[in-house]
C-alpha cells in the first residue's frame, strides 16, 4: 500500500498528514513554522515533520509515494516556486526543488486554497461534483477552481486568486495586501471584518462591540446573532461582496457548487443566507439553476488532504 503526505504550510504552523489512495486522512502532526528564523529553517521543519509522521506511522518510508504542499500565497505551480507568501515570509523560493533534494520523493506544491478546494472535491463538500469553486475566508481570502475534477491553473499557475477580484466601488475601497484597491479580501476576510468592526467602534456607532479587547471575527458574528445591528451590518457587507463575486464567477465558469470554508464560514446562517440572497439577486436565472452555495466539510484538514491529493489528482 502506498501513502501520500500532505503539508499545509501556514504562517504559524506546519500541519502534515498521511492519506491513503482514496483521500482518507490516517494521521496528522503539527509543529511550529518558525517563520522568524527564515526560509532554510522553515523548509528544514517541513522535512523534519514529514520524516517524523512517517516514522510514527505503521508505514515505511518506502511506502511514501510523494509529498504535496499547499502554501498561503502566489505560487507558480509549474516551476514549483513560491512567488510571494507574506505570512510565511517567502519570496521567490524554489521550494519544490529544495524539498525534492531533501526528501528524495516526488514533490508537488500549490496554493493553499487551490489545495483546500482539491481536498473538498476529493473527499469533502464537493465529492462527486466535477466543477466547483471554493473560497477560504481566513486571514486572507483564498480561492480554488476545480474543473473536471482538477485544479484549474491558468497561464502561469496563478488561477483562482479569487480574493483579489476587485469588487468594492472606488469611493468605499481600501487598499489590499496585494497593493490594489477594493479586493474581495479587504471585506470578506477575517481581517476585513475585524477592521470594519474597529472602524465602527471608533466612529462611535452604537454597538456592543468594544475596543478594549482585541476584536476577533467570531465576536462580530456572536454580536450579530445576538441582534447587534452594527455587527450584523458588517457581516452582511462581507456576505454581500462574496455573493457579488460569486455571481461573476458563476457567469464565467458555471460551477455546480460553491464551497465556502475558513474561519469566517463558521458564522453559519447569518453569512450563508445573505450570500445566497445576493447571489440570487445578481445572477441570471439559467446560471443559478441547480447551483448551490454550501459550507466546506473538511475544516482544518482540507489543506493536508488536498495537498496529499496533488500527487494523485493533478
Ligand atoms: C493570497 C492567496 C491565499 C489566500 C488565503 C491571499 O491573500 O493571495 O494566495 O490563497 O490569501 O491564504
Ligand atoms: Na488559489
Ligand atoms: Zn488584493
Amino acid at each position: 500500500e502506498q501513502i501520500y503526505v500532505g503539508v499545509d504550510l501556514g504562517g504559524t504552523a506546519i500541519k502534515v498528514g498521511i492519506c491513503n489512495q482514496s483521500g482518507q486522512l490516517i494521521q496528522t502532526y503539527e509543529g511550529p513554522t518558525e517563520t522568524e528564523k527564515g526560509v532554510d529553517v522553515v523548509i528544514g521543519n517541513i522535512e523534519k515533520y514529514v520524516r517524523h509522521i512517517v516514522d510514527q506511522s505503521p508505514y515505511s518510508w518506502d511506502q511514501l509515494a510523494g509529498v504535496g504542499a499547499g502554501v498561503a500565497g502566489f505560487t507558480n505551480v509549474r516551476e514549483g516556486i513560491i512567488i510571494f507568501a507574506p505570512n510565511v515570509g517567502f519570496r521567490d523560493v524554489p521550494i519544490r526543488a529544495i524539498l525534492e533534494e531533501k526528501i528524495g520523493k516526488p514533490i508537488k506544491i500549490d496554493n493553499d486554497a487551490n489545495v483546500a478546494a482539491l481536498g473538498e472535491a476529493w473527499s469533502g463538500a464537493g465529492r462527486g461534483v466535477d466543477n466547483c469553486v471554493c473560497y477560504t475566508l481566513g486571514t486572507g481570502v483564498g480561492g480554488g477552481i476545480i474543473i473536471n475534477g482538477k485544479i484549474y491553473q491558468g497561464f502561469s499557475g496563478l488561477a483562482g486568486e479569487l480574493g483579489h477580484i476587485s469588487v468594492v466601488p472606488d469611493l468605499e475601497a481600501i487598499q489590499c495586501g496585494c497593493g490594489k484597491m477594493g479586493c474581495l479580501e479587504t471585506v470578506s476576510s477575517a481581517t476585513g471584518i475585524i477592521r470594519m468592526a474597529k472602524d465602527a467602534v471608533e466612529r462611535g456607532d452604537r454597538t456592543s462591540l468594544a475596543l478594549e479587547t482585541k476584536i476577533a471575527a467570531k465576536e462580530v458574528f456572536d454580536a450579530a446573532k445576538a441582534g447587534d445591528e452594527v455587527a450584523l451590518r458588517i457581516v452582511k457587507r462581507a456576505a454581500f461582496y462574496l455573493g457579488k463575486a460569486m455571481a461573476a464567477v458563476a457567469a464565467t465558469l458555471n460551477p455546480e457548487v460553491f464551497i465556502v470554508g475558513g474561519g469566517v464560514s463558521k458564522a453559519g446562517d447569518i453569512l450563508f443566507n445573505e450570500v445566497r440572497e445576493v447571489f440570487a439577486k445578481l445572477t441570471p436565472e439559467p446560471l443559478q439553476k441547480g447551483v448551490s452555495i454550501i459550507p466546506a466539510q473538511l475544516g482544518n484538514d482540507a489543506g493536508v488532504v488536498g495537498a496529499a491529493g496533488l500527487l494523485l489528482r493533478s
